[in-house]
């Protein structure tokens, strides 16, 4: 397959000055001697310095977890991604299931967002998924592919190039409830082959992390599926020890 292995921790709203100071200089030397495998943390907006400053130099990136869709101008409270690169962030998640459902962020301004990181160079790691009772309604599928396809449309095909997708399925975020290996593996070819349909050397390379209760034992055996390329941790990645094994579990 020749795809590199990619872990992303998603922090949320949690930390403090000193409980991240510990957290980011214990994974930085827990993931040393990670072959083939990025990694990079993505922290919330006022601990991005702190990122910066201890990770600088080391193999582990830094990012925002949300990113205006405007560059500049009088939106209180907002973030663009010039910001975000004027701090070093070589990542920002966009579309999380929580923006979506809590903040109503629809299809389209998440395009937008994307679309606002990749004119900064910052790759969106974008997150797609379905709710359980998309699920069971047997809507899964279609509700991936709108959120893929509005992102196609407005951005271009060519800006997957750089870019990571996110299979996270909302039923399995924070719950405890993980998606099998082959119910992740399902999802993640469809998203491929969904890709492929404009351009079939894009979707073979694009990275497709799986993220939902991922935890050092269970990452393994979901990152050995074919067509899943790292996770996108929550919960797991503020715990030091979780979050390198994870690191570590996608090396193979
Ligand atoms: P979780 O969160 O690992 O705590 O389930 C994943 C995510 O929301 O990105």
């Amino acid at each position: 397959m020749g795809r590199a292995g990619f872990v992303a921790g998603n922090w949320k709203m949690h930390g403090s000055l000193a409980r991240n100071q510990e957290l980011l200089e214990a994974v930085v030397s827990g993931t040393r001697s990670l072959q083939n495998v990025s990694c990079a943390v993505c922290v919330p907006y006022p601990y991005i310095v702190q990122a910066q400053s201890v990770l600088e130099g080391s193999h582990v990136a830094w990012g925002g977890q949300n990113v205006s869709q405007y560059h500049h101008g009088a939106y209180t409270g907002e973030v663009s991604a010039d910001m975000l690169t004027d701090l070093g962030c070589r990542y920002v998640i966009v579309g999380h299931s929580e923006r979506r459902i809590l903040f109503g962020e629809e299809n389209r301004v998440v395009a937008e967002k994307f679309r606002a990181a990749q004119e900064c160079s910052i790759t969106p790691i974008l997150c797609v998924g379905e709710t359980l009772a998309q699920r069971e309604s047997g809507e899964a599928e279609q509700v991936i592919a709108t959120q893929l396809d509005v992102v196609i449309d407005l951005a271009g095909i060519e800006t997957l190039r750089h870019s990571v997708i996110a299979y996270e399925p909302v039923w399995a975020i924070g719950t405890g409830k993980t998606a099998t290996p082959q119910q992740a593996q399902d999802v993640h070819e469809f998203i491929r082959s969904r890709i492929a349909v404009h351009n079939s050397k894009i979707a073979g390379d694009i990275q497709i992390l799986y993220g939902g209760s991922v935890k050092a034992d269970n990452a393994r055996e979901l990152f050995a599926m074919p067509d899943i390329d790292g996770g996108l941790i929550g919960g797991a990645s503020l715990v030091a020890a979780e979050f390198i094994s994870i690191c570590l579990a996608a090396q193979n």
